[in-house]
């Protein structure tokens, strides 16, 4: 009976990966079946329930490769509606996909949904997770490869091996308890640690052969903490950040910060006993750490051992300056030349000497709206309606969203709002954050990779171009704004569809810190994504857009 049972549960368990070739027959196609359920774990001694994929926490890894097709169906146990999102993908032509609320009805309790989505040149390392009520909180998230091609070289010598290690704060306390204090207007204390992998302190291990070197993609997947990231006695070449090739660096140690991925090649060659792999918190107190080790093969096993010593936890006394980690940013940059992820990317390789149609300028603020402490941008609390702002805007449903000027607007004060702001296929975009306040933002765009062209301390001022890198910035789809300073990126908007520009602290995005871009051909007042894919034959309706078909459009065509 028993032996039954383990063979039942072993077949539900084991992820089930099925490659077809169907009519496209360049592509592959890679079907999924994600099972999201509840699990116990106490990574910090304190048992917590958190979510798992096909019971395993982080969930499962999502390898694929350029033109692959990914249809993962993702069955919700839980008891909550449930949606994960692609952090870093480019999902293009398809936001119907991208698993946020504005874009998708949420996968109700006991039901599945099959995402169907094709990766294309985002060659590198990205993450999933879930995007509805502070779920990601409690887990449910896991890493992402996007290869080459076997016939695109990558521009550096093979690794010997591909790791993934996800990095990131962890609270005790359940997510329902976290909600609670942030729906009374409380912000949420300290975490209580840090997790490496799913584990508590000196729990994730590493093997390492020596000689070899090894490829780390490191996600940052917590709540709300930067974080600082080296291994003992060993150099971290810097090679990928969400899909660049960057200029190939030492470095000591490297900042994560949170939504972040990044990957370095470290080699093996030091003496044959055990490192320790330490990752710590930036710019709070008290700070925390994670311990993990790595270990070399055939050598001794024991971390801790005398031989070894202690974890090197204040090694980096420097650390916790805003400057450092803002000149550190500053070093990080393309490379020009290797050009083998993304030869052109969306065209706009040469991005100096395109001419910006637009800027967006972003402003976060903290308010209170109806007694409750809130998140703006611009000066709007982004909420949530129960209908996905592209469904709304496919059928032409009257008054669920504002379109916005992107711009921060005289107003009485700050307010709830569902803003959407508008902008035109092929425009090439400068957008702004501003962050007046005392605590580092993380700002990620669904849909796109943006230059990040400066950073500067005080207010932005469109004098301030003079000091943009408008050579080799980086190309990636998260980035940081330091306190009281601001953050300029460039953005090709070559991908129609609605896309979520969202703050990558959970805290902050639940407290209403997030907007949408929509990307169309047509003017302010209908959108007409004519290049789009159409709206998948299995997409879910909700809200207003309940019984809706795809032939029933309320409200006039496009002009
Ligand atoms: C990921 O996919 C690549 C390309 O198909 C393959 O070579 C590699 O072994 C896969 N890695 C894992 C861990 O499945
Ligand atoms: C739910 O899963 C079944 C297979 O388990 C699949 O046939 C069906 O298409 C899925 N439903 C959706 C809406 O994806
Ligand atoms: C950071 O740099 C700015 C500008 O260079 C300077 O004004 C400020 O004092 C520095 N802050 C610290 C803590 O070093
Ligand atoms: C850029 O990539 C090329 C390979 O395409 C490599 O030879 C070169 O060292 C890289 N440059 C830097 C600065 O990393
Ligand atoms: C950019 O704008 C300048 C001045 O308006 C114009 O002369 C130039 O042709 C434009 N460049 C491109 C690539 O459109």
């Amino acid at each position: 009976m028993d032996l039954v049972r383990l063979v039942v549960v072993a077949l539900v368990l084991v992820p089930c990966v099925v490659f077809r070739h169907s009519a496209d027959a360049e592509n592959r196609h890679v079907f999924l079946d994600w099972e999201v359920s509840y699990a116990v774990r106490s990574p910090l001694g304190v048992a917590k329930k958190v979510i798992a994929i096909n019971g395993d926490f982080p969930g499962p890894l999502l390898n694929l490769t350029t033109n692959d097709v990914a249809h993962v169906n993702v069955l919700n146990t839980l008891d909550e509606p449930f949606l994960l999102t692609w952090n870093g993908l480019q999902m293009r032509r398809n936001s119907w996909n991208d698993g946020v609320a504005g874009t998708n009805c949420p996968i109700r309790p006991g039901e599945n949904w099959t995402y169907v989505f094709q990766v294309k040149d985002e060659v590198g390392s990205f993450f999933y997770r879930p995007s509805l009520g502070l779920h990601a909180a409690a887990g449910g998230h896991g890493p992402i490869r996007v290869n080459n091609r076997p016939v695109i070289d990558v521009p550096f010598p093979r690794p010997d091996g591909d790791l993934d290690v996800l990095v990131g704060d962890w609270y005790n306390m359940d997510v329902s308890e976290m909600r609670q204090h942030l729906d009374k207007g409380s912000d949420l204390p300290s975490p209580d640690g840090i997790l490496i992998d799913g584990l508590g302190p000196y729990e994730a291990s590493l093997t390492f052969k020596a000689g070899r070197t090894y490829r780390l993609r490191v996600s940052n997947v917590g709540t709300r903490t930067s974080l600082s990231f080296r291994i003992q006695g060993h150099k971290l070449l810097l090679v990928e950040a969400e899909g660049t090739y960057t200029a190939q660096k030492h470095y000591a140690s490297l900042d994560v910060h949170p939504g972040q991925s990044l990957s370095v090649l470290v080699a093996a060659d030091q003496a044959p006993k055990p490192y320790y792999t330490v990752v710590s918190s930036l710019f709070v107190t008290p700070e925390l750490f994670g311990v993990g080790t790595v270990l070399y093969a055939g050598g001794p096993s024991a971390a801790g051992s005398a031989a070894t010593g202690d974890a090197p936890l204040h090694d980096l006394s420097s650390h916790n300056s805003y400057n450092r980690s803002m000149e550190q940013a500053k070093t990080i940059r393309m490379n020009l030349t290797s050009g083998a992820a993304r030869p052109n990317p969306q065209g706009s390789f040469h991005y100096a000497s395109i001419n910006v149609t637009r800027t967006v300028l972003l402003q976060n603020g903290v308010a209170d709206i109806d007694g409750r402490r809130r998140c703006t941008v611009n000066g709007v609390t982004f909420a949530n309606t129960g209908t996905p702002l592209k469904l709304a805007d496919y059928f032409r449903v009257p008054g669920v969203f504002t379109v916005v000027s992107g711009r921060p607007e005289r107003r009485n004060r700050p307010a709830l709002g569902t803003t959407v702001i508008d902008a035109s296929y092929k425009d090439f975009v400068q957008i702004v954050f501003h962050n007046r306040l005392p605590s580092l933002q993380t700002w990620h765009l669904d849909g796109y990779s943006f230059f990040v062209a400066g950073m500067g301390w005080g207010k932005w001022s469109p004098d301030t171009r003079s000091t943009y890198n408008l050579v080799d910035a980086v190309y990636r789809s998260t980035i940081q704004v330091y306190p009281a300073s601001w953050t300029a990126v460039l953005v090709y908007l070559d991908n129609e569809g609605m896309w979520n520009l969202r703050s990558q602290d959970l805290e902050k995005k639940y407290l209403g810190q997030e907007v949408y871009l929509r990307v169309s051909q047509g003017n302010s007042e209908v959108s007409d994504p004519r290049d789009e894919l159409p709206m998948p034959s299995n997409a879910l309706l909700c809200g207003k857009a309940t019984g809706l078909r795809s032939w029933y459009r309320l409200g006039p065509g496009p002009a």
